[in-house]
């Protein structure tokens, strides 16, 4: 089996009260294993494309065959997009701050960190129904903010408006929220501040 699903890198309960524990137990074990689980069934007998990263598959969606295409681009992004959420994600308080070159270029291309945050909700909140707002590096090393719908995600080239290297992705499908949120999305997208993971987002951005 090509994928697997990874372990968090802190317990279930790190993210309270901004995302809680039941939420994140069923969001990793049920929801991001079913989409592992339907990837390494869609790649079965697909020699050449059984061996490519994660990234290399959402990079290259257009071409993987047609009759695969559709549960590659679901599950495959479906784990990509959640193998990142975990981990731009920290308890609060350890995350840290933007770097020195994130931080200008959010100034450069957005304004403000305020800006940001208000940029990232409105992207979540107009997404009718299941998707992720982003914060991406374009191909120039600028950044903006974009969504997508369900689980594509900025390296679908093709795909997507504005495809580019995601640094920051924010899951707004029901399941991210609804047990602590029900229907306020906005409250979610609020508190979901508290734990970003600057350290990695920086990282992301850097590299
Ligand atoms: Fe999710």
């Amino acid at each position: 089996m090509p994928f697997t699903l990874p372990e968090l890198p802190y317990a279930e309960s790190a993210l309270e009260p901004s995302i809680d524990a039941q939420t994140m137990n069923i969001h990793r074990l049920k929801h991001h294993k079913a989409y592992v689980d339907n990837l390494n069934k869609a790649l079965e007998g697909q020699a050449d494309w059984a061996g490519k990263s994660i990234e290399q598959l959402c990079g290259a969606i257009g071409s993987v065959p047609e009759a695969i295409r559709g549960a590659v681009r679901n599950n495959g992004g479906g784990h990509f997009n959640h193998l990142m959420f975990w981990r731009i994600m920290a308890p609060k308080g350890t995350g840290g701050a933007p770097s020195a070159a994130l931080a200008a270029a959010i100034a450069n291309g957005i304004g403000s960190m305020d800006e940001l945050k208000a940029k990232l909700a409105d992207a979540g909140l107009k997404r009718f129904g299941s998707g992720w707002a982003w914060l991406i590096k374009k191909a120039d090393g600028s950044v903006c903010v974009t969504s997508t719908p369900n689980q594509d995600n900025p390296l679908m080239i093709g795909l997507v408006d504005a495809p580019g290297t995601p640094l920051m992705g924010i899951d707004v499908w029901e399941h991210a929220y609804y047990l602590k949120y029900q229907n306020r999305r906005a409250d979610y997208l609020a508190a979901w501040w508290d734990v970003v993971n600057w350290n990695e987002v920086s990282a992301r951005f850097g590299a």
